[in-house]
């Protein structure tokens, strides 16, 4: 098994490039089962983007990628497809529940692996099949599988979501995208991935607005041949823009858009890190003195839980208690062991982690359970005393393309053994 080793307390320097997003381009992908030919760029070479290239072209879709160019081409003018995502497929990665949306929608029929609990709770799927029950499937749950049928196709409906969910939203609106008439969601998220997956659907030749946390869909539409473009990760940014207030002298953020990440961009400046932003990148400045800070993960527009982990290794070197309130994910304070054992002084009560500031972090060898946990601990080994050992580095290869190149051509000493 892979690990990475970093050697910390080596300051940083340069610029990174930031890749396209991991979780706008999966369900874009699982949407292309809408169209007849799509080129996409921008796309980052990270697993769980080949996991879901691997589901669809199960289903039965063609897939050329190009990875010098990040882009891949998809022809769908097959009359049928294989309607099934098998368990080894959905168990690896979560979001392959998102081709149900669409294979039902276009097909009349579906069955679909349940994904099962993961490392950061148990990541229920039931806002799922309760926007599709409203459109007319019939669904039932046999053998661990997702059987889903309507026979008459889908109906347009008004479903008022009782919870926000990313992957729920997305699923409603690709299948509602191909549905008989107009739907109408109600409290959907509206984080910037389901933003460009609506930007995808549109420039194909739908029509969907966004108002506020409303979403509406006219349904059914002749797909056009379009080439379209991924947002940048804002996830792999914040990762970043967190790695440079850490350890940077001078780091240049590239191929962003600051007002996608105005929230993050606030707080670190609230911690008192300097930062310059321009259209397209982020500079941050060495910062002197990191104050604490008190957050709260939210749905979009408030501060991601995928950015949590990494925000609490800055928390470590603020003057003071921070808190972190998780309000999305039941188990996502994993990292919180690991980063003891390296010397954080960290609490957790219920959901609230609380993390005593400044404290020096010493390497040690660690493990993560999850992408965005490993990723803090790759960070904290950028700013602690000595070597840091990361095991069961596959979690970072699901979701940040390059990690090594990039923080290397910044000057950090981190190999992959
Ligand atoms: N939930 C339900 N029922 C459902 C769906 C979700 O109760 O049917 C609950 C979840 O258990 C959770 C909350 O609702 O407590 C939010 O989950 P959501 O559905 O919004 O998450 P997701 O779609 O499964 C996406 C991202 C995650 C990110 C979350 C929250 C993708 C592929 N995944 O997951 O990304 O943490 O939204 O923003 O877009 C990551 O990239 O590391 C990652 C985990």
């Amino acid at each position: 098994m892979q690990k990475l080793i970093v050697k910390g307390k080596k300051f940083l320097s340069g610029s990174i490039s930031i890749s396209g997003s991991k979780n706008a381009t999966l369900p874009i992908l699982a949407a292309s089962l809408l169209c007849k030919k799509v080129k996409i760029t921008n796309i980052p070479l990270v697993k769980d983007v080949f996991t879901m290239i691997e589901l669809l072209s199960s289903i039965g879709l063609n897939i050329k990628i190009n990875k010098n160019e990040n882009s891949l081409k998809i022809s769908n003018f097959k009359r049928r497809l294989n309607t099934i995502a098998p368990y080894n497929l959905v168990k690896t990665m979560r979001a392959g529940v998102l081709v149900l949306g669409p294979l039902l929608a276009k097909f009349k029929k579906a069955k679909v692996s349940l994904p099962g609990g993961c490392a950061i709770g148990s990541r229920p799927v039931d806002l799922h099949l309760f926007a599709l029950k409203k459109m007319g499937a019939k669904i039932k749950i046999k053998n661990g599988y997702i059987h889903a049928s309507a026979k008459n196709g889908l109906i347009g409906a008004n479903i008022n979501f009782p919870k926000i969910s990313v992957g729920a939203t997305e699923n409603a609106i690709i299948a509602a995208a191909h549905a008989k008439g107009k739907t109408t969601l109600w409290n959907c998220s509206i984080e910037p991935e389901v933003q460009d997956l609506i930007f995808f659907l549109n420039n194909l030749g739908c029509n969907i607005r966004l108002k506020k946390r409303n979403i509406v869909i006219v349904g059914m539409f002749e797909p056009k041949s379009i080439s379209y473009e991924i947002m940048f990760d804002r996830i792999e940014a914040g990762t970043y823009l967190i790695a440079s207030a850490l350890a940077g002298k001078k780091i240049s953020i590239l191929k962003v858009k600051p007002s996608v990440i105005d929230t993050e961009i606030k707080i670190l400046k609230k911690m008192g890190v300097k930062n310059t932003r321009k259209k397209n990148k982020i500079i941050i400045h060495k910062s002197n003195k990191i104050n604490k800070t008190n957050i709260v993960t939210a749905p979009y527009p408030g501060f991601p839980t995928d950015l949590q982990a990494q925000m609490m290794v800055l928390m470590t070197k603020a003057q003071g208690i921070s808190k972190i309130k998780e309000n999305i994910f039941e188990n996502r304070f994993m990292h919180v062991p690991e980063l003891k054992r390296m010397g954080a002084k960290i609490k957790i009560k219920n959901n609230t982690a609380f993390i005593e500031g400044p404290c020096k972090l010493s390497g040690a060898e660690v493990m993560a359970t999850d992408l965005r946990a490993s990723v803090s601990l790759v960070l904290a080994g950028l700013i602690a005393e000595n070597k840091t050992v990361i095991n069961r580095i596959y979690h970072l290869d699901r979701g940040y393309e390059n990690l090594e190149k990039k923080l290397r051509k910044c000057k950090a000493v981190i190999q992959r053994l």
